[in-house]
């Protein structure tokens, strides 16, 4: 549904919860202005309405989780949470966890290779990632790591390894081992980065982290050709070839795994977000040969939490992966992606859009200026509708619509993102 605002926004409600939580929460995580946030209420398909009855379009779909609308795994977790919350990952697992490393294994090695994948669960994105650094250390014995200028992986201090944006990782510098290589990350010239990787000495790397399309760092496509290349390089050097799709997977760009573009497949996919479409769940599934240079269980895993296979997630994530293997998915995806690309051509000529790239229902608006997309998101919000900045220094304005966003729904946040674009900055 369209927008219905019918107070100044943010209003007085969110001001008030703004108030309360600046008591009581680190003044780092959640940003307070005057103009910004909304304080949500509850949500349902493509629409979120705050805590003053204001009703919103979400192009963000709540970073990337919400893929099918919110609430599409509502009813799996409803069922599921009445028989089993928790249970005891890697003691006495339950029953979901099995189904759904079989349904995991099945969308990606064995479509892909044939031979089984094998998961290591995590609850935050950025927890699949430091699983997967770590099967890359017991897989080659080798801890360096080849990583990208604007890549974003997650912020703990696994994770953080491999930050390709700077500012999120050089505050706790002092406390992060000396063991990445960062290349820049190929928007066109693919000679350029082969010169650059035939530099490196891949000899003391293990692991080769790479988000097949950029998120964070300003939905940046590679040239076609870069993930064979970097295929090529690992199987030559012995090193894992690590994907990130915890942004892209599951129909994102238009295709169930970014990778599936090129038909370029990895030793481990790193997958969250839009995996439960709600519940912190991710996962780290690698090919089994990979996998199983892991000793097997003593009973003391070496890599585990208290939360590992939740059963409220695993069954979410079931009924997510069932809908999106549906034919329909596909199609509803490709659909708004045509849609939402038409939308964007009407951008062209406009003097502060430098281009529009992405891909899918993954897009990005690179402007002049990162202050021109932050005034811009502000006054979207104000008109009702929800998007945010990306890119390291916030100029590309980026919308990540719920599939099922429709055509009128579309040119609404387009022509709003236009005149909010077309705003003279204060
Ligand atoms: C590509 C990618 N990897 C990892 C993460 C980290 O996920 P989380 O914030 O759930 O830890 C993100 C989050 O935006 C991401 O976009």
């Amino acid at each position: 549904m369209l927008p219905e605002i019918s107070t100044k926004v943010p209003e007085e409600k969110s001001f008030a919860m703004g108030r309360r939580l600046a008591e009581v929460e680190c003044r780092n995580t959640t940003y307070l202005g005057d103009d910004w946030p909304i304080f949500w209420e509850r949500a349902e398909g493509v629409n979120v309405w705050d805590v003053d009855g204001n009703r919103f379009l979400d192009m963000t779909s709540g970073f990337g989780v919400a893929a099918l609308g919110y609430g599409f795994t509502g009813e799996a977790l409803r069922g599921q949470s009445e028989v089993l919350m928790h249970a005891m990952g890697d003691v006495h697992p339950a029953r979901v966890k099995v189904e759904l490393c079989e349904a995991l294994s099945e969308i990606t090695f064995e479509k892909w290779t044939g031979e089984k994948g094998k998961c290591l669960f995590g609850n935050s994105g950025f927890e699949a990632v430091e699983a997967a650094l770590k099967t890359a250390v017991v897989a080659t014995g080798r801890s360096g790591i080849l990583s990208f200028e604007g890549g974003y992986h997650g912020l703990g201090y696994g994770a953080l390894l491999g930050a390709g944006i700077g500012w999120f990782r050089e505050p706790f510098d002092g406390q992060l081992a000396r063991v990445t290589e960062r290349l820049k990350f190929p928007e066109d010239d693919l000679e350029g980065f082969r010169e650059e990787l035939s530099q490196v000495d891949g000899s003391g790397i293990g692991a080769v982290l790479v988000e097949p399309i950029q998120g964070r760092g300003g939905i940046v496509v590679p040239p076609e050709g870069f993930l064979k290349m970097l295929r090529e390089w690992c199987d030559e050097v012995g090193a894992v070839l690590i994907f990130d799709e915890i942004y892209t997977g599951f129909w994102r760009t238009g295709k169930m795994f970014a990778c599936e573009w090129e038909g370029v497949f990895p030793d481990l996919i790193c997958l969250g977000k839009a995996l439960s479409g709600g519940f912190p769940i991710s996962v780290c599934v690698g090919k089994a040969e990979v996998m199983d240079k892991w000793p097997a269980s003593n009973g003391e895993a070496l890599h585990t939490s208290t939360f590992l296979g939740n059963p409220m997630g695993c069954a979410m994530a079931l009924e997510a992966i069932r809908r999106y293997r549906e034919p329909a998915t596909e199609m509803m995806v490709n659909d708004a992606a045509t849609k939402l690309k038409k939308a964007l051509k009407s951008l062209d000529g406009l003097d502060f859009v430098k281009c529009v790239r992405g891909r899918g229902l993954m897009m990005g608006v690179v402007t002049d200026s990162g202050e021109r997309v932050l005034e811009a998101v502000k006054s979207m919000l104000r008109a009702g509708v929800i998007a945010l900045p990306d890119g390291p220094v916030g100029d590309v304005l980026a919308l990540t619509p719920p599939f099922s966003v429709t055509e009128e729904e579309i040119a609404f946040a387009v022509e709003e993102m236009i005149r909010s674009l077309h705003r003279p900055l204060p």
